[in-house]
């Protein structure tokens, strides 16, 4: 088989890695790829995630058999409808079915008609709604902006003070809708599941991120900072749990809505006192959980998409060992940064997946987040220890990262 990846960053990285893999699969390709992924398949960096009518056509003429689309964008702009009106097989879901993530409205309305768990919300489209409900809800309030925007459209006010900047920032181009969340407290986790319709076979390793830019689960949200798998911490039987209230649900509400959702769904949960809720639905792996994830994961990753294709159970089989991914990101990420600073260090090892690097007289930062460092090991401790070890080996004036990756998993 050929398999075209569609993205640029380290979840796609990986992803061709793992098709490159299998013994399926003839020829990889990344459209657009970036630099460092010529070390596990062919970059075609002319073509651009956004030119919908150029990647068909590139499909058309290179036979491939299974595009796989890596990012939110493409998915929610309808690529997954465009190839498959022209008879391409594609992993990622359609326009309409990508809503789950494109709009935090559509997501939080399905769950409220299917009785999914996730935090109580309003809907507030003008400031001064705004304003009121932040003088009758106390602190901690949650403010998510209604569109995409990278991980990084959501407030988590801890004071009143806090709520009415963000409602500042939000509300600075006049009325427009954000969602308001009541704040759940408890462990969150990160569970990937594989979706045709009604049909799912969800990962039974689940991950953790590390959304703050900082050490101690400080600063801004980001895009993630870093992961790991499995979870020693979390119980299998809450994963059960959560695929019981909340997997099998979503899937029966997609297709009871009509939606024919085939692909990947991420669920962001938070396992509250009273049990898991729902605090995101990506259309989409998560990055960097994707990297760790199919680091750890033996079962061929295209046999798990024809068996999805066609409906069947399968086992996945998993590495005894655990992996841990270190995010080194821009200094200044998630805000502004400088790109272009050269970084010394890297050789193409496949212990690294790039989301930010090019080629330019040697390697240079071109994006927020940069590469992720994978270290395995038989214990939690020894995966650490090597990732760190391969983020000892990067250096470079431009990039940061956190040192405390895996700390809730070391401390319980
Ligand atoms: P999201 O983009 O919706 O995943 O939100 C980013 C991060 O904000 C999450 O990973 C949580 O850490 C935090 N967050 C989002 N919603 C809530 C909530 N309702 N209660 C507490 N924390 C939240
Ligand atoms: N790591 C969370 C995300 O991909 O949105």
């Amino acid at each position: 088989m050929n398999i075209l990846v569609i993205g640029s960053g380290g979840r796609e990285h990986a992803v061709a890695h793992k098709v490159s893999q299998s013994d399926h699969v003839k020829e990889v390709y990344v459209i657009p790829g970036n630099d460092a992924m010529t070390n596990v398949a062919t970059v075609v960096g002319t073509i651009a995630e956004n030119e919908h009518e150029r990647i068909v056509e590139f499909a058309r003429d290179h036979r491939i058999d299974w595009v796989i689309i890596g990012p939110e964008q493409p998915l929610t702009e309808g690529l997954a409808d465009i190839l498959t009106a022209q008879g391409i097989k594609v992993f990622g879901p359609n326009r309409q079915a990508a809503q789950v993530e494109g709009s935090k409205s559509f997501a939080k309305q399905l769950m409220k008609k299917y009785n999914i768990p996730t935090a109580a919300y309003d809907l507030i489209s003008s400031r001064d709604d705004a304003l009121a409900y932040i003088e009758e809800h106390p602190a901690p309030i949650v403010l998510k902006q209604d569109g995409l925007a990278a991980g990084k459209g959501v407030v988590v006010a801890m004071t009143k003070q806090e709520a009415l900047e963000a409602i500042n920032e939000l509300y600075v181009h006049g009325d427009n809708p954000v969602v308001f969340e009541e704040y759940l407290e408890g462990e969150e986790f990160s569970l990937m599941v594989f979706v045709n319709d009604d049909f799912i076979i969800p990962f039974d390793c689940i991950a953790q991120d590390h959304k703050r830019a900082f050490d101690g689960d400080h600063g801004p949200n980001t895009g993630g900072m870093g992961a790991y798998c499995p979870v020693s911490h979390i119980d299998g039987s809450i994963v059960e749990l959560t695929n019981q209230l909340i997997s099998y649900p979503i899937a029966e509400a997609m297709h009871k809505e009509g939606l024919d959702y085939f692909g990947l769904l991420y669920v962001g949960a938070i396992m509250t006192q009273q049990g898991p809720k729902v605090i995101e639905f990506n259309a989409r792996f998560g990055d960097p959980e994707c990297q760790v994830l199919l680091t750890r994961l033996e079962t061929d990753l295209i046999e798990i998409i024809m068996a999805l294709e066609n409906k069947e159970a399968i086992t996945l089989s998993w590495s005894e060992d655990t992996v841990v991914g270190v995010v080194l990101a821009s200094k200044g990420y998630p805000a502004s940064y400088v790109a272009g600073m050269p970084v010394h260090g890297y050789h193409g090892e496949l212990d690294y997946y790039v989301s930010g690097l090019k080629q330019d007289d040697g390697w240079k930062t071109d994006g927020g987040r940069v590469m992720l460092a994978v270290g395995r090991g038989k214990t939690l401790t020894e995966a650490v220890n090597a990732s760190y070890e391969r983020v000892s080996r990067i250096t470079s004036d431009g990039l940061f990262y956190r040192n405390d990756i895996a700390h809730r998993a070391m401390n319980s």
